[in-house]
């Protein structure tokens, strides 16, 4: 019932900031006003103000209370599509791969793939770290395990990290990976068979995409809103009839919509699908780079019956160089270890121990919250540059974490065109359509906001503003 309360609470100062009423850089009232004026509880007055601060549309200031947030004038959010309602077979792979890689040819301006400038990461520590541990642990590099595959120390430290965020995980039903791509990758494999057909996001992270494809499954794209994530209600219709073998999402700063489900909506998803029995894989790779002062909690938080699958990484906190990851999976741990010792046998133990030793040593979280600072303030920037070069009618999302800024361009602008000529101008993103098997979003386009501000990135935009009008 309290759910429902701070809920109806935000709703209605959701609606006075909409309508006006409430101003950019208003200060909203104090909780303990908040909850004398509303005769609430003071954690149901938190609540709410968190929720608000979820929905990209407050933002606290330390010892002042919370604002509601400045927003570039040009950028109401953009607004969910109606999506395919049949299954499709999804066939990206060849364009995505192209787009990709010519993304990376030296000397583009980087807008294209989701990736923290290197200066941003802990690098040099990770130097350090690896020398280190590899020199005080020669036994790590003498013979592997194939059943025992976990570091029990990186596992520990998993698990206490997750007091955080509503656990605590299962130390059992841990798997550790080379990346979130390879858990996710075996999940799938762990709880479908080709033909299968996968709900997930619209619109969605590509590389899931191309997951879905080279496992033979098919995609059901449910609508996503711009700052609440995966449509609930159209989930529920999507899977009455046992059509969905299993769903995919990203509930914590969606890509590339950096959107994060409040939690009323994890909770009813998550029940929703233990249900009717379909498996739930989450991607949480961005859950720690949310901008909110609260972490969001995980689909996993809510999961009373081992049905949610959480994915992770530490690519975007600590380096994607790194390639670790891991998996809580559940009920389906015995199904998701057997994936991983047939796909590759187990996980680097050096950087199993590193990864141990860097959570255990208590820098992560420090670093962690710089890089939250720093990508929140990317975003703001990347926000403005748009807002101020490109054409009328643009609109965008408003990302509540992680480093990507997906915006929406008037009807008839084709960003695959677009592509081709920002490409050749030396400037790359990705074309909006590569986010849907069924091609939807074509006016669309994703930007990467993992550099810092510069000049260069500045005039990089400008110049793609110009170029829509050619497109
Ligand atoms: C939502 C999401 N999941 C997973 C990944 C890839 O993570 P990893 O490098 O650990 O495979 C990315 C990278 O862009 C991502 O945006």
């Amino acid at each position: 019932m309290s759910e429902l309360r701070y809920e109806r609470l935000a709703d209605e100062f959701a609606g006075l900031i909409a309508d006006g009423v409430l101003r950019r850089g208003e200060r909203l009232p104090s909780v303990r006003r908040l909850a004398e004026e509303k005769r609430v509880s003071v954690s149901t007055a938190v609540q709410a103000l968190r929720q608000l601060e979820l929905r990209g549309l407050v933002e606290a200031r330390p010892q002042s209370g919370f604002f509601v947030r400045s927003r570039p004038p040009a950028a109401p959010p953009a607004s969910p599509r109606t999506t395919a309602d049949a299954p499709v077979v999804v066939d990206l792979n060849q364009r995505l791969i192209e787009v990709l890689h010519t993304n990376q040819r030296p000397g583009i301006v980087p807008l294209g793939a989701a990736l923290p400038a290197a200066g941003l990461l802990p690098v040099g520590a990770l130097h350090r770290r690896y020398a280190s541990v590899a020199r005080r642990h020669p036994q790590l590099l003498e013979g592997c395990s194939h059943t025992d595959i976990n570091d029990p120390l990186l596992v520990r430290q998993l698990v206490k990290r997750s007091l955080a965020w509503g656990g605590p995980l299962e130390g059992t039903e841990i798997v550790v990976t080379n990346s979130c791509t390879e858990s996710l990758s075996l999940c799938l494999r762990a709880v479908t068979r080709p033909g299968d057909t996968v709900a997930v996001e619209s619109p969605a992270y590509y590389v899931m995409l191309q997951l879905l494809e080279s496992l033979g499954l098919r995609a059901l794209e449910i609508p996503c809103d711009p700052q609440t994530g995966l449509s609930v209600p159209a989930l529920d219709l999507a899977t009455r009839d046992d059509q969905v073998a299993v769903v995919l999402l990203v509930p914590n700063a969606s890509n590339p919509l950096g959107s994060v489900m409040p939690d009323s909506a994890k909770r009813r998803l998550v029940e929703l699908m233990a249900a009717r029995r379909v498996p739930v894989i989450e991607d949480d790779i961005y859950g720690d780079l949310c901008f909110a002062t609260q972490r969001p909690w995980p689909l996993k938080a809510f999961d009373t019956t081992g049905n949610v699958m959480l994915c992770a990484s530490y690519s975007k906190s600590l380096s994607p160089s790194l390639r670790i990851g891991f998996v809580a999976a559940g009920k389906y741990q015995r199904a998701v270890a057997l994936q991983k010792m047939l796909a590759s046998g187990g996980t680097n133990p050096i950087t199993q121990r590193v990864l141990a030793e860097t959570l255990e040593a208590g820098s992560y979280e420090r670093q962690v919250r710089g890089l939250r600072r720093h990508f929140q303030g990317q975003v703001e920037q990347m926000m403005g540059a748009v807002a101020r070069h490109f054409p009328a009618g643009t609109r965008m999302a408003t990302p509540q974490g992680g480093f990507v800024l997906w915006v929406e361009l008037l009807e008839e602008v084709d960003t695959a065109r677009l592509w081709q000529r920002a490409i050749a101008a030396g400037i790359a993103f990705v074309p909006g359509d590569l986010f849907s098997p069924s091609g939807l979003y074509r006016n669309c386009l994703r930007l990467n906001c993992g550099n810092p501000w510069s000049d260069a990135i500045d005039s990089a935009v400008q110049r793609l503003g110009g170029l829509i009008g050619q497109a």
